[in-house]
C-alpha cells in the first residue's frame, strides 16, 4: 500500500563540483516529489561519522569520510508517495556500474568511490537522516499545486 515518507538525498561533493545539481534535483522533481526542505553546506567530520556510523572499520570507511567532507553537498529533504524507494531507484545501484541508465549513477557517475549521491535506504533511516540534518524550522509543509495529480 502507498504511503506518505520522507527521504534525505544528499548531492555529494562531486555532484556540485561537476555541476550536475539542477539536473539531479529535477530528476526527483520530475517523477513528482515534493522537495520540503533545501540546502548548501559543507557537512563536519562529526556528523559524516554519524551519518556514515554502519560502516565504520570498513576498508572504504576513512575514504568515505574524506569524500563527503571534501567540498560543499546539496541536501534535501523529499517527500511523496513511496519516497524512500523510488529516491534509491531514482539514484540507482551503489556502484555506478551496476546502476542502469535513466538512474543518477547510471548516468553521472562511473566508481563507487564517487558515486554522486546519497539516499536513505528505509522508512526509519529517511526519518533519522531528515532529522539528521534539518532542524524543524527548515523544513516546510505545503501542498504542491500537481498533488492531486501525481
Ligand atoms: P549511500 O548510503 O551513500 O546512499 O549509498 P548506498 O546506500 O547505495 O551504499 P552504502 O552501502 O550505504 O555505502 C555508502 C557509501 O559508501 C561508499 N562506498 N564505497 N567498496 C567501496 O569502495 C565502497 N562501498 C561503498 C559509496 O559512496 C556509498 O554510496
Ligand atoms: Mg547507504
Amino acid at each position: 500500500m502507498a504511503s506518505k515518507e520522507t527521504t534525505l538525498i544528499i548531492v555529494k561533493p562531486d555532484g556540485v563540483q561537476r555541476g550536475l545539481i539542477g539536473n539531479i534535483i529535477s530528476k526527483f522533481e520530475n517523477r513528482g516529489l515534493t522537495l520540503v526542505g533545501l540546502k548548501l553546506e559543507v557537512v563536519t567530520k562529526k556528523l559524516a561519522e554519524n551519518h556514515y556510523g554502519e560502516h565504520k572499520g570498513k576498508p572504504f570507511y576513512n575514504g568515505l569520510i574524506k569524500y563527503i567532507t571534501s567540498g560543499p553537498v546539496v541536501l534535501m529533504a523529499v517527500q511523496g508517495e513511496n519516497a524512500v524507494m523510488a529516491c534509491r531507484k531514482i539514484c540507482g545501484a551503489t556502484n555506478p556500474i551496476d546502476a542502469e541508465l535513466g538512474t543518477i549513477r547510471g548516468d553521472y557517475a562511473l566508481t563507487v568511490s564517487f558515486n554522486i549521491v546519497h539516499s536513505s535506504d528505509s522508512v526509519k533511516s529517511g526519518k533519522a537522516e531528515v532529522k539528521r540534518f534539518f532542524a524543524t524550522k527548515e523544513l516546510s509543509k505545503y501542498n504542491k499545486i500537481d498533488s492531486s495529480w501525481v
